[in-house]
């Protein structure tokens, strides 16, 4: 794990994205069926987490298609290969890598990231890459946060405290977490062209993104405590305070406001 990523890996970081997975699950199918995963379709998932949507891209490019994820994790890999294996979903396989230093041996249908770029401090670069791994024709998928669309009703304190630390430790290490209002824009500089987006916002009165909100205050800690925001007595109060108010179905709940963007490769990759 670089130092780069704020959120706690492993089995726990793991189990986040699934609380993550199942929040954004009808907004990704969305994405995907309007851009359009055609069957038979090479895919790769970089910063790919436990899998969810590797193999969600591997339903949709069916037998004669196969999907690659890709992380740098080695825990949340190996969980990946295993649950993948557990399914019985045979067209997909998966690799321990850093993205910004890889370069696959084969060309792309269909490039995806979702809630990777938001950690990289040369998200640019990054797009520059997928776009050489593509074939003509190939898409990229990008899926991302704006860190300052969490909201609250009532007010809550705990809330907005988080949103801060969270920004700035994020910020600490050269990323962005407001960086999904930029994905169209970066997209283009990377040479994609028929730039589209979307934007969805999930928000609730029980379970969902309330519940991976203070999953996510807690698996944050070690970053925050790291770069001096928060002791870890100031940091519990704050998740308890997250999660008393999330518990209260009368209370409304807002997560980060999430860009989905995808353009395309028209021209024979760079060699
Ligand atoms: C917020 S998680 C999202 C995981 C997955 N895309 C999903 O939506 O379920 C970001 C993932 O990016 C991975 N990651 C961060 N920096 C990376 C890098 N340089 N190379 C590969 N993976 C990286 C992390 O390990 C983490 O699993």
């Amino acid at each position: 794990m670089t130092a780069s990523y704020v959120i706690r890996g492993g089995a726990a970081g793991r189990e986040r994205l699934r609380l993550l997975a199942e929040v954004m699950a009808p907004e990704t199918r969305f994405l995907l069926a309007e851009v359009g995963i055609p069957p038979g379709a090479l895919c790769l998932d970089v910063g790919c987490g436990g899998g969810d949507v590797t193999r969600e891209l591997a339903r949709m490019v069916g037998p004669t298609g196969r999907v690659h994820g890709v992380d740098l994790d080695e825990t949340k890999c190996e969980l990946a290969r295993r649950e993948t294996a557990e399914m019985g979903i045979a067209n997909v396989s998966f690799s321990v890598r850093d993205v910004t230093r890889w370069e696959p041996d084969e060309l792309f249908d269909v490039v995806y990231a979702r809630f990777l770029l938001t950690h990289l401090a040369d998200p640019g670069n990054l797009l520059t890459a997928l776009r050489r791994h593509l074939r003509p024709g190939g898409i990229a998928i990008v899926e991302d946060i704006d860190f300052r669309g969490h909201f609250a009703e009532p007010h809550c304190p705990a809330l907005q405290r988080y949103v801060e630390m969270y920004t700035e430790s994020v910020r600490r290490r050269g990323a962005d977490p407001n960086i999904g209002p930029r994905l169209p824009g970066l997209l283009r500089a990377a040479g994609f062209t028929e730039v589209r987006m979307r934007l969805v916002h999930p928000a609730a009165l029980q379970g969902g993104i309330k519940l991976l909100t203070c999953v996510t205050a807690e698996n944050i800690a070690e970053a925050v405590i790291e770069d001096g925001l928060a002791s870890a007595d100031e940091l519990r109060q704050i998740v308890d305070e997250m999660y008393a108010f999330a518990n209260d179905p009368h209370t409304v709940m807002g997560g980060p406001r999430v860009f989905q963007a995808w353009g395309r490769q028209d021209t024979e990759p760079s060699t």
